[in-house]
């Protein structure tokens, strides 16, 4: 695992874009794992002035989402389909339908999992994961657990994390209990994995995903067993690390 230290916010997304961006520029049809959230916020706008600069071409790339929140669908504001069309996709030049999300209205959770294990599996292999971190250690939405998950599965949300999400909705009433997303086994069969993570409220979680033991209790903490996984940490987010 190789953390990379840097100053803030805005220097972390400068430094995730540039990563997506030699991975498209090296792989012009390469497969992207993507995540939503706060933390990617900055890449993807990072992204799209270079696109609009004519630096990067994403033409003929394929992306996969982690995960999305069961019962909602593109048109919704709170889906991570509408997420991910509204900050990143609408600015650049992909071709939509080879960017994949799982499908939040399909309501028979299994047949909706097992499509977006396919999906994924059809296409190979990911070239590059990019990856948040929850407070509470989750990837993807891993939550922790006593077994490491494997491929795409239906959870039920922790308390923590749709507290950590009810900032994004009216209420906390209004964050969905369940998401699909891929599970930890599909994460680590990436060929790069690129975690990106800012902030104090993250502190505790870098610091077991780094440095903890190996444990479902904290599902990022797996990633200490990827063979090419890069950690881009601002200070305050390595505070807590004993080796920083
Ligand atoms: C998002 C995802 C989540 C987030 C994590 C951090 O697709 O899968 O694991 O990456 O919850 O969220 P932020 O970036 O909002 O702190």
């Amino acid at each position: 695992m190789k953390v990379i230290k840097v100053h803030d916010y805005q220097d972390m997304s400068r430094k995730v874009a540039n990563i997506i961006s030699a991975q498209v520029i090296l792989k012009p049809n390469c497969n992207l794992g993507l995540a939503t959230g706060t933390t990617p916020i900055g890449a993807y706008e990072q992204l799209i002035k270079w696109y609009e600069k004519g630096d990067v071409d994403f033409a003929e790339i394929s992306t996969f989402n982690l995960d999305e929140y069961r019962g909602l669908g593109k048109d919704d504001t709170q889906s991570y389909r509408y997420f991910m069309n509204h900050t990143f996709f609408d600015h650049i030049n992909i071709d939509k339908k080879r960017t994949h999300v799982p499908d939040g209205l399909n309501e028979d959770s299994e047949a909706a999992c097992k499509e977006y294990d396919k999906i994924v599996a059809e296409a190979g292999h990911i070239d590059l994961q990019l990856l948040g971190i929850g407070r509470n250690g989750h990837i993807g939405f891993n939550e922790p657990a006593e077994a490491f998950s494997k491929g795409t599965h239906c959870v039920d949300l922790t308390p923590s994390t749709i507290e950590a999400n009810a900032r994004l909705f009216n209420s906390a009433d209004e964050v969905p209990r369940q998401a699909y997303t891929m599970g930890v086994q599909m994460i680590m069969h990436a060929r790069m994995i690129l975690v990106a993570a800012t902030g104090k409220d993250k502190a505790e979680a870098v610091r077991n995903m780094v440095e903890g033991p190996v444990t479902p209790e904290c599902p990022a903490s797996i990633l200490q067993l990827h063979n090419d996984c890069v950690v881009v940490a601002d200070e305050e987010a390595l505070t807590l690390l004993e080796g920083k």
